[in-house]
């Protein structure tokens, strides 16, 4: 039988988060997500990340919460905008995307970008909720090592993820490793580079040889590598190909090409310039 999305990845505190995940980035017209999720959700996706930046938890949680699985089998994560970080901030606008949810409770929060000005105090705001169980994990996104070495220095809990900007264009390696090093998981945005990756010659060919396309061969790539990854697409048929990546396995060399397209290429932005100026 083939298998499904039900890969698990336990986090340094023994949560377990679903290691294929959908980005709803970018989905702010209704009816638009609701054909969406109740598409992922048929082909079997359970985590769903959000942000307070993507202005669209209020219609994801409507979705949601009259959809057909169950609160308890669903992973839910949002993020604190970056003007809305600080203790007191980071507390009020919590409570705000937890309204707009529809949830009591929320899987992962993250700290959308590392801040200079806002820094600890986030931090702090986050290690109050999880001590609160309010949130069943807390992590940030878009930190480099500077960012997590500056913040052991302080927290009394350190992250369980990274959400960081990984595909083939921009594959990581040593923020990855010293991740694995940290007991931090690493969770892939933009997986599939916004696209701009399927045309590569050596992604084609390996679809020609693993009957898949790049999409497919990417996704791949990601779970061999151990990532949580979450790709978005709210076409149907991709949502369909994108869960269907479990009837095949990259060799270790056919890794190792992926691997080698790397050229440190990011189509978002660099957090060390955002770092200084939020
Ligand atoms: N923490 C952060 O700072 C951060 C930053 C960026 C993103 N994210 C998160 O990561 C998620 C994913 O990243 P992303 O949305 O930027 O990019 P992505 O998942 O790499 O790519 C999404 C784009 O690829 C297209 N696509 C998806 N599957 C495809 C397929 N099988 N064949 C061809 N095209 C396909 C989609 O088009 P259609 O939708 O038209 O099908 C969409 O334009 C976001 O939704 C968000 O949740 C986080």
């Amino acid at each position: 039988m083939k298998r499904a999305i039900t890969d698990q990845i336990t986090l340094h505190n023994g949560v377990t988060m679903p290691q294929h995940g959908f980005g709803v980035y970018k989905i702010t017209d209704p009816n638009e997500m609701g054909t969406t999720i109740h598409k992922a959700l048929e082909v079997g996706y359970r985590s769903f990340d959000t942000a307070q930046m993507y202005e669209n938890e209020a219609i994801l949680g409507e979705v949601l919460h009259n959809g057909p699985v169950p609160r308890r089998e669903l992973f839910i994560t949002t993020k604190i905008n970056n003007n809305n970080q600080g203790y007191d901030q980071s507390l009020f606008t919590f409570e705000e995307s937890l309204a707009d949810l529809q949830l009591s409770y929320l899987d992962l929060l993250l700290v959308h970008w590392p801040s200079e000005k806002h820094f600890f105090e986030t931090w702090r705001a986050f290690e109050r909720l999880y001590e609160e169980k309010m949130v069943q994990a807390i992590g940030v996104c878009n930190f480099q090592i500077h960012h997590l070495e500056k913040l052991k220095t302080k927290a009394n809990v350190m992250p369980m993820v990274n959400q960081i900007e990984v595909h083939p264009y921009m594959t990581q390696a040593p923020l990855r490793e010293y991740l694995q090093e940290q007991n931090i998981a690493v969770e892939a945005w933009s997986p599939l580079a916004r696209g701009k990756v399927f045309q590569e010659d050596a992604l084609v060919e390996l679809g020609q040889v693993y009957r898949k396309t790049p999409a497919q061969i990417i996704l791949r790539w990601h779970l061999q590598h151990g990532a949580i990854f979450i790709p978005k697409s709210s076409t149907p048929t991709r949502i369909e190909e994108n869960a269907d990546i479990y009837d095949f396995k990259l060799s270790v060399e056919d890794m190792a090409k992926i691997d080698s397209l790397n050229i440190n290429h990011r189509t978002g932005p660099d957090p060390d310039k955002v770092y200084p100026a939020i």
